[in-house]
């Protein structure tokens, strides 16, 4: 297999992971790097070719990130997108200027050049997916514009001969009809790639990285029995063995009966050959959320215990080098620790607390999306039953739960997800759906259960379909099935007279319900 690979540079654009995305579908390694990597150490991976992102800044204003002119005299294919583009126009002596009309959003364009590599096999005309305020008035020598739109004469330019190429719209995102032709096109035609990157590479690369960093060390893996941790932990396990120890921390957050589910697949007796420790933390948990009602504390809380219980596992086991975490590409991003704005502190994500002793985290899946991580974990042998699971989130139940948390309210949600979890198997009506769960809203109400007022609580079911949870849709699950729920909910469940369907996609919403 050839060793080829693309590097995308990061100038702080919003989509950078998907354009990285993009290539791994087109079968072609590919990795992020941010704008500030130097020209040698550029050349040192030897890509075939080199990506430059979007971005939120002017190439002309103050402070702008820029590349040095000479990363387009190295003979390797440059594709510019957006800030991309017109970095690459303005370095090269084009011109770069306020739009008059700024484009967002679904904007046609036409191909002006028939013979354009990058648009081989695009009609004429398609729909393209724009966002900037600056556009390229003026053109570097020896580029042509190979297309435009109604508003932007130059959507497109290319030096077929210097191989360099740039699109002001946005190839990577979804509504961009052929911007996975028009990826497709740079790495494989123009770029040169012959395709043969496969996911078993990945596991490949990363469990000798894991094995070359970790060598002897010792290391803990917070597995939660999620998709995530648990190919995080398959990989670990693969690379160095019984150096790895496996916490499960129960932390009286979980659905329904996942305790000992999750035990069953990795504790003894289990087809892993794991250190596989279970610790029962729920009291300490419940304690350190009593009269906290705010999520986002909520969050803080229950990612600190959980450091706090590894801590102390850690510390029986002897000494710990490196922990491990199942963290993929959205929770990177939606914790803000790229240049976007911060939407929730996902759990655990963005290094440890000070007094933590152990030396290092690792996060081998930082970079995948959910669907790429189920792949991984389906070609490392893991169950199709925990591949194919829905998410949960890291603070579990304690972000489902709307206010207070208290171990009542814990068993009210956990008897009504199930319910509607099971109800949903029943009828077969889980395909396609991305994630569903029930949620216990604050909300108390007036109801008459037999000839009794009561005045209970209100449940939330949310399901949605997505497929990289960045954003969602609300699914049109079958009426039945959604009164045969509420129905079983209010009769099995004490305590709850109501249950609501959220409709609402993400965004303005989120998935979760907190
Ligand atoms: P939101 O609610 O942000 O969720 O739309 C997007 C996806 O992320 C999951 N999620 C989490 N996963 N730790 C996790 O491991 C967290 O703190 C966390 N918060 C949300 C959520 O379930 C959905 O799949």
């Amino acid at each position: 297999m050839t060793n080829e690979m693309v590097i995308v540079l990061d100038f702080g654009g919003q989509y950078n992971q998907l354009i990285a995305r993009r290539v791994r579908e087109c079968s072609v390694y590919c990795e992020v790097h941010p704008y500030t990597m130097t020209l040698d150490e550029i050349k040192a991976k030897k890509p075939k070719g080199i990506i430059l992102t979007g971005g939120p800044n002017s190439v002309y204003g103050d402070g702008a990130l820029t590349y040095d002119a000479a990363l387009f005299s190295l003979g390797v294919p440059v594709l510019g997108i957006c800030y991309g583009s017109q970095l690459m126009a303005h370095v090269l002596g084009g011109k770069v200027a306020p739009a008059e009309v700024s484009e967002y959003g679904k904007t046609e364009i036409e191909v002006t050049a028939n013979d354009s590599m990058l648009f081989d096999g695009v009609p004429k005309k398609s729909i393209t997916w724009m966002s900037h305020t600056d556009y390229i008035a003026a053109i570097p020598g020896g580029f042509r514009v190979t297309a435009r739109t109604e508003n932007c004469p130059v959507a497109a330019m290319e030096d077929k001969e210097k191989k360099l190429y740039a699109t002001q719209f946005h190839p990577e995102v979804m509504h961009t009809e052929h911007g996975a032709m028009m990826i497709k096109n740079f790495v494989r035609e123009i770029c040169g790639c012959a395709g043969d990157w496969q996911m078993e590479s990945f596991i490949e690369t990363t469990v000798k990285n894991l094995r070359e960093k970790i060598k002897d060390g010792k290391a803990l893996c917070a597995l939660s029995g999620g998709v995530d941790s648990s190919v995080a932990a398959v990989l670990l396990s693969k690379a160095i063995g019984k150096n790895l120890t496996c916490v499960f921390v129960d932390h009286g957050l979980l659905r329904k009966n996942e305790g000992d589910e999750v035990a069953e697949v990795f504790g003894e007796g289990g087809p892993y050959d794991l250190n596989f420790v279970r610790v029962d933390a729920s009291a300490r948990f419940y304690e350190r959320l009593v009269s906290i009602t705010d999520p986002e504390q909520k969050r803080k809380i229950i990612g600190e215990e959980f450091i706090r219980v590894f801590e102390a596992e850690a510390k029986k086991i002897g000494k710990v080098d490196f922990l491990v975490q199942g963290t993929i590409y959205p929770d990177v991003i939606e914790s803000g620790l790229g240049k976007s704005a911060v939407i929730k502190s996902h759990h655990n994500v963005g290094g440890l607390p000070d007094c933590v002793d152990f030396r290092e985290i690792v996060e081998p899946l930082r970079l995948l999306f959910k669907d790429e991580v189920r792949e991984a974990g389906r070609r490392l042998g893991i169950p199709e039953k925990l591949v194919a699971r829905q998410p949960f989130p890291g603070p579990g139940l304690g972000i489902r739960i709307i206010g207070e948390v208290t171990p009542e309210k814990v068993k009210i949600v956990q008897e009504a997800d199930a319910i509607y979890r099971e109800e949903i198997a029943r009828a077969g009506a889980d395909k396609g759906l991305g994630q569903y769960f029930a949620a216990l809203t604050n909300m108390q109400s007036v109801g008459v259960m037999g000839d009794g007022r009561t005045y209970d609580y209100a449940i939330a079911l949310r399901a949605v379909e997505t497929s990289d949870f960045m954003t969602a849709e609300s699914a049109r699950l079958p009426w039945d099935v959604l009164q045969r729920a509420a129905s079983r909910i209010v009769n099995e469940v004490q305590g709850v007279n109501r249950v609501l369907y959220d409709c609402t996609s993400k965004p303005p919403a989120t998935i979760e319900f907190e």
